[in-house]
């Protein structure tokens, strides 16, 4: 039998394609290499799976945005909240702005897309290659016809999860490139014995600020800050991450640092010391800061005390504290993959491949990552929708022809 949509990789954007595919009256089947279907959906935000964000803009994107924006337009956040609704999850919105099921469970995302997705859906079905035309070749020997294709085998990220980069061999060999790919959204590895290693689970409100090797700003995130054994995480370190990596693509000396008191200036911070000089730094600060910070970066000397140097270099160490970041945590832990597909060699209206017909790409295989706080989802539910929808009616187009 061969199918009309064979989408390969059944993960946020596959599933969502589809269910989308299916809903046009074509004959759909999933492929997904993993035993079951959603780990990553079900180990994001959490457990809790942060849905999208409240609001979603091209600016939350690394990538081609002109080309991300006309995506997300085709499917913006209160459809998405009204698709979540129609398929039995309400979403609520927390206070940072990121929308969470009410369930506070990702299963229930899971479920209700399983639940409502007409299509065939095979799992333990690796994809082993394609030969245009289209036929599938899986680990076990299986074959599976279609007419038309939607890749959507995710990133490097997680690879336990069933997404280890396979899919990009898979695009390579219907002619696609890949651009170079790397961790992004993945905590930091500090070098072993800082000081900071010894603050592990406490956690700050922290500017992160990332710098060139001739001291240029070229990023800067707020938010908050963990410290941990090895070095940092939290949604701030995770974002950065990003920015410092890519930074270190071109600059390898692009550095990373902190300023514990985001709003305060070197300036600003010495005036408020010295016209409180007869308390001590950490009684002055006392309340803005975690006190296992504040025992290690002020000292209970009274201001008034201190040797100038000294007073300096504490309030260097608060505003611009100096972070050694040896390397990233790698693809096991990072929350998505920078690089991939480039969006160049895709129909932005469709989703559908410029270089081989009949075939269509969506969400994380593609060149295009989001920040923390739901992006990455909203992009997989856009792209993939559409790639779902766009396949379907293209034979429906055909089949009138
Ligand atoms: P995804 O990786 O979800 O799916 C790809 C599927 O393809 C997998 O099921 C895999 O098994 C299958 N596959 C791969 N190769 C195959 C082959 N050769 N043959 C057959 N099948 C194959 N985002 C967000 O917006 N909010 C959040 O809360 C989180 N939280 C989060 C936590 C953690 C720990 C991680 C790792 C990631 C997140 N993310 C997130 C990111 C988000 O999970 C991610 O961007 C999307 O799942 C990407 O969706 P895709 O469908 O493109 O890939």
């Amino acid at each position: 039998m061969t199918y009309d949509i064979a989408i390969i990789g059944a993960g946020a954007a596959g599933l969502t394609a589809a269910i989308f595919a299916a809903q046009e009256g074509a004959r759909v089947i999933a492929l997904d290499g993993a035993p079951k279907i959603g780990a990553k959906i079900l180990i994001s935000g959490g457990g809790r799976c942060n849905v999208t964000h409240d609001v979603v803009s091209p600016d939350d994107f690394f990538g081609t945005r002109k080309a991300i924006a006309k995506v997300l337009r085709t499917f913006p956040v209160e459809a998405t909240i009204a698709w979540f609704r129609e398929m039995g999850v309400e979403l609520k919105r927390e206070e940072t702005g990121k929308l969470f099921p009410t369930t506070d469970r990702a299963r229930t995302v899971v479920d209700a897309m399983l639940h409502a997705c007409g299509a065939e859906i095979r799992t333990s079905a690796r994809v082993e290659s394609i030969a245009r035309g289209f036929t599938i070749t899986l680990k076990d020997g299986q074959t599976v016809a279609a007419r038309k294709i939607i890749l959507a085998t995710g990133g490097r990220s997680v690879p336990k999860s069933g997404s280890d980069g396979a899919g990009y061999g898979l695009a390579r060999s219907l002619g696609h490139t890949i651009t170079e790919t790397f961790p992004a959204l993945v905590p930091l590895v500090v070098t072993p014995g800082f000081w900071t290693t010894e603050l592990s689970g406490t956690s700050t409100n922290a500017e992160l600020i990332v710098r060139g090797s001739t001291g240029k700003t070229l990023a800067r995130q707020q938010g908050s800050t963990l410290f941990t054994h090895f070095g940092l995480s939290g949604p701030a370190v995770l974002d950065v991450s990003r920015e410092l990596l890519a930074a270190r693509r071109d600059d390898p000396a692009a550095h990373l640092v902190a300023n514990l008191l985001p709003g305060e200036t070197f300036e600003s911070l010495e005036r408020l010391l010295l016209d409180d000089a007869k308390k001590s730094a950490r009684n002055i600060l006392r309340g803005r800061l975690p006190e296992r910070l504040l025992e290690r970066l002020a000292p209970a000397t009274p201001v008034a005390n201190l040797p100038k140097e000294e007073r300096r270099r504490i309030v260097r160490n608060l505003i611009e504290l100096s972070l050694p970041i040896e390397r990233d945590r790698g693809f096991d832990y990072a929350e998505v993959t920078a690089g991939g597909v480039p969006l160049t060699e895709i129909d932005v209206s469709t989703m559908a491949s410029r270089v081989c017909p009949d075939l269509y790409l969506c969400g994380e295989i593609l060149d295009v990552d989001g920040k923390i706080g739901g992006y990455n989802f909203q992009w997989a539910w856009a792209s993939g929708r559409l790639a779902g929808r766009s396949a379907a009616r293209d034979l429906q187009d055909h089949s009138v022809e």
